[in-house]
């Protein structure tokens, strides 16, 4: 099944911005359906990173455009960022060390839930905002 089904109320009206967003939602689609069909550790610990590093330049794209804009909402769009992030980190250590945490269900929670309120909310401001 798949995590996050695009939808038309995700989209920001700026072309690369949601082209990158529809990028990143495929990526944690694939890793979803990758960790559903047990697919062998080095395989999702490989995907985990990939995909911490796509979101991470995704954020700091969006933070450059921010400063060079002056936008309002910086500190606050950026603190839901590190967040998101921290999340991730967390969520690939606990992987990593093998706990037996059910990183399933919490990787699942924080990138659904997050990601669609975010793009929603603070990506949608920002770039009807700015422009870009
Ligand atoms: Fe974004
Ligand atoms: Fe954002």
């Amino acid at each position: 099944m798949t995590l996050i089904e695009w939808r038309k109320e995700f989209e920001t009206g700026v072309a690369e911005v949601d082209h990158e967003h529809q990028e990143l939602v495929e990526l944690i689609n694939e890793l979803h359906d990758q960790i559903a069909a047990d697919a062998p550790r080095e395989k999702v610990s490989e995907f985990l990173g990939e995909v911490f590093a796509k979101i991470s330049a995704h954020f700091a794209l969006e933070e450059t455009v921010m400063r060079k804009y002056d936008y309002d909402e910086y500190a606050d769009h950026k603190a839901d960022h590190e967040k998101l992030l921290d999340d991730l980190r967390d969520i690939m250590d606990d992987f990593e060390a093998d706990t037996g945490t059910d990183y399933k269900t919490a990787l699942s929670a924080a990138v659904r839930d997050w990601f669609v309120n975010h793009f929603k909310t603070k990506d949608a401001r920002l770039h009807s905002k700015l422009g870009v």
